[in-house]
């Protein structure tokens, strides 16, 4: 391509500081390193991760900062020893790499790679350095994949080509919040026919989570959130039971431990608080229940815990991108969506244009959007 091996000049959205407004600016993106791809960004979800970050919740992020990473586009330039992609391939960045030589890649079991944000800082590329400059200062990546900008650069194992046929302004959600949501239903509880599910939060990751347990084949599926507006569209997608915790005389848990007799069998917390966390785990049945955690909780939370609410037999697990190794499964999931097999559609309620980041943003603080879907 003629912009190849060349700096790119391009829109993106600046979080120059914790707290402040996202800021459009023209930022320069410096070609892709040995190891490292150019991808144009062609559409973009906002997940409620980024807005934790710009609350400052994560210390560990490091601002100036390029947020984003439910996004989807096209190769526009690869480094040298790149031979997974192209230009002009279709991908999805992965906000959740997979190097395939680290002892959880090599591990069947786990889709946890050690190169992941949680275990090493992501804020700069693999060599320590940024590719994004603004107005002369240097401007920090954030989970290697910074997608509210035009072009990003992420290293090879943090990218997956998908299908040529798939819409990008659709597929973008399986780069985070559906995939993760589905997945913890699927994969980390491996939720089986006939189960009764809770899932607290009907947010795009929680809905995911309502489909995931819908595709299982559990019989009763109870959604939980403090926003009955969720209520609608938890229905349409698999909610049998619809429960508002603030309409209720008793804790949550006891209600759903007397709706289902001993507790449900999987319970799911897709909101990122401690009480949330505290209620679903108490709220699967004290023998065979599992609880999976999914929310991204505040880094200065701390949970006390009767030790007795796991004695009985509990198992409380945490899921991180719903148990998928990524660069293995994300071109399945794709596959699966373009075979219809689930439709992460219905979690779009707004797709605005690129411009209105910040619009995006306030929806979702108002808990009026489930996904806002951004267009470049
Ligand atoms: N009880 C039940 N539901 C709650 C509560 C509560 N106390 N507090 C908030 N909620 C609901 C909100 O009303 C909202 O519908 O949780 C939902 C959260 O949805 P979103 O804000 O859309 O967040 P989402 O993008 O789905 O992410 C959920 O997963 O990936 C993590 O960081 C992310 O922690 C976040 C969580
Ligand atoms: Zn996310
Ligand atoms: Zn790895």
């Amino acid at each position: 391509m003629a912009t190849s091996g060349k700096v790119i000049r391009c829109r993106a959205a600046v979080a120059w500081a914790v707290g402040k407004e996202l800021s459009v600016e023209e930022v320069e993106v410096a070609p892709p390193k040995a190891g490292e791809v150019r991808i144009k960004i062609v559409a973009t979800g906002i997940c409620h991760t980024d807005e934790h970050v710009l609350k400052g919740c994560f210390p560990n992020v490091e601002f100036p900062v390029i947020l984003g990473h439910e996004g989807a586009g096209i190769v526009e330039s690869v480094g040298e020893g790149v031979t997974s992609v192209k230009p002009g391939d279709k991908v999805i960045p992965l906000c959740l790499p997979q190097c395939g030589e680290c002892s959880f890649c090599l591990n069947p079991e786990s889709n946890y790679c050690l190169k992941c944000h949680l275990s090493e800082p992501q804020n700069l590329m693999p060599d320590k350095t940024t590719r994004f400059t603004c107005k002369g200062k240097q401007i920090h990546h954030y989970m290697w994949v910074s997608t509210f900008a035009e072009y990003t650069v992420v290293p090879e194992y943090a990218v997956a080509k998908i299908d040529p046929a798939a819409p990008l302004d659709k597929v973008c959600l399986l780069g985070c919040g559906f995939s993760t949501g589905y997945g913890a239903a699927i994969n980390t509880a491996k939720v089986k026919p006939g189960s009764t599910c809770a899932i607290f939060g009907l947010g795009g990751v929680g809905l995911s989570v309502v489909m995931g347990c819908k595709a299982a084949g559990a019989s009763r599926i109870i959604a939980v959130d403090i926003n009955k507006d969720k209520f609608a569209k938890a229905k349409q997608l698999g909610a049998t039971d619809c429960i508002n915790p603030r309409d209720c005389q008793k804790p949550i848990q006891e209600v759903l431990t007397e709706m289902t007799g001993q507790g449900v069998d999987y319970s799911f917390e897709a909101v990122g608080l401690k009480e949330t966390m505290i209620a679903a785990l108490a709220s699967c049945n004290m023998n065979t229940g599992i609880c999976v955690m999914i929310g991204v909780p505040n880094s200065a939370s701390e949970i006390s815990l009767d030790p007795m609410i796991l004695l009985t037999g509990r198992t409380w697990k945490g899921s991180v991108f719903g148990g998928w190794k990524s660069r293995d499964s994300m071109p399945k999931l794709v596959s699966s969506y373009l075979e219809k097999k689930f439709n992460s559609d219905l979690l779009i309620t707004h797709t605005l244009p690129f411009a209105q980041v910040n619009e995006g943003f306030e929806l979702l603080r108002a808990g009026k959007s489930i996904r806002s879907v951004l267009l470049f």
